[in-house]
């Protein structure tokens, strides 16, 4: 059956039933093997980024497997890399549904889940049960009644508990969906996350032998201003990458549409040109010090090959899957190469 067929049925029904059902779906037919029957991309060359070799330069961007329990399928698809997450230390529901909805007129995705998860321990088991064996990104937050002065502890103790799981941890200190999260974004508050964060990655390179990457993962609302600061803090602090980035507050372009004025962080077409821009941006300020993974908007593969023209090296994608379909990701592979 063909993807655009299977979407038409998935989006008559409510946005996050769709989402569900899709990925117990997903896990089903990898459990009696129609998974192993898909082509794999076209992988033409290995590259290496934060000290990781990655089959592919396309990867599955944070949010979609949120509690790591779709893995091996997901694995399945073809992606470079997989980013599980947000997880945060404890379980937590999330916001009142409805907290997803779909702006198809253009191609846009509303999301309001409020890191909706198991929590880290739990999370934690999945991976281990899962015998994915590819580069696997494990994104970290902070429970939402845990104090922004506190924020710093929960990261930590995410970081310390998922450290010999992951190929890389992504920060997320962008979600416009947790209250005041995107505060950690100022200069003083970066840059004391940073430098705990960056103590303990040593301590904890030392202690399993094995340094594993940290990336962080920001928003595209920010001013030029911010990412002057941004980008200094994350030199001196010697932060492995940045993602960029995360869902946008912004409306522009939308406002009109029928889920249009959805509080939320918006994702999809709509985002495309302003996390572009970060990224232009962001290389300006790093020029290939600090390795960009680069999000949002990607539904071609000449926007993946477009993200990598601004400056990315990687890229990760999220709404396209969901509009395009798996075809996206062996588009966005031989397109970059
Ligand atoms: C429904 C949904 C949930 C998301 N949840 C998370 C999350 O938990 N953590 C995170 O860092 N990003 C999350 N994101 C953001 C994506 O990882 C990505 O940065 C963003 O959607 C832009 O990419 P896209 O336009 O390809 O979707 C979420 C996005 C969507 C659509």
């Amino acid at each position: 059956m063909s993807y655009q067929l299977i979407r038409s049925l998935l989006f008559k029904f409510d946005a996050e039933f769709s989402h569900d059902l899709t990925l117990k779906a997903l896990s089903l037919s990898n459990k009696i093997g129609l998974l192993s029957l898909l082509k794999a991309p076209n992988t033409s060359k290995l590259r290496t980024v934060m000290g990781i070799s990655f089959q592919n330069p396309v990867g599955l961007a944070a949010g979609l497997d949120k509690n790591a329990s779709h893995i091996d399928a997901l694995g399945k698809l073809g992606f470079g890399f997989i980013e599980i997450g947000t997880i945060t230390p404890r379980p937590q529901l999330g916001n009142p549904r409805p907290r997803l909805f779909r702006l198809p007129k253009a191609q846009g995705i509303i999301n309001r889940f409020g890191f909706n998860n198991v929590g880290v321990d739990a999370a934690v088991e999945n991976i281990i049960l899962s015998k994915y064996k590819g580069v696997l990104g494990i994104n970290i937050g902070k429970n939402f009644d845990t104090p922004i002065e506190k924020a710093v502890d929960d990261y930590l103790l995410c970081m310390k508990k998922v450290y010999q799981y992951s190929n890389y941890i992504a920060i997320n200190i962008s979600s416009p969906n947790t209250k005041n999260l995107r505060d950690l974004q100022e200069k003083k508050a970066l840059s004391g996350l940073l430098a705990r964060l960056k103590e303990e990655q040593t301590k904890l390179a030392d202690y399993y032998g094995r340094y594993v990457p940290i990336a962080l993962k920001i928003s595209p609302d920010l001013t030029d201003k911010h990412l002057d600061a941004i980008s200094k803090i994350m030199i001196k602090s010697k932060i492995d990458g940045i993602i960029a980035t995360n869902t946008t507050i912004s409306r522009d372009s939308v406002s009109d549409l029928f889920h249009g004025r959805e509080i939320g962080g918006m994702s999809g077409k709509p985002l495309f040109k302003l996390s572009n821009s970060i990224i232009r941006e962001l290389h300006l300020r790093f020029q290939g010090e600090i390795p960009i993974i680069g999000v949002g908007g990607i539904f071609s593969g000449e926007d993946a090959l477009e993200k990598i023209e601004a400056g990315a090296e990687l890229v990760q994608i999220y709404s396209g899957l969901i509009y395009q379909g798996r075809k996206l990701i062996l588009d966005a592979c031989s397109s970059i190469g």
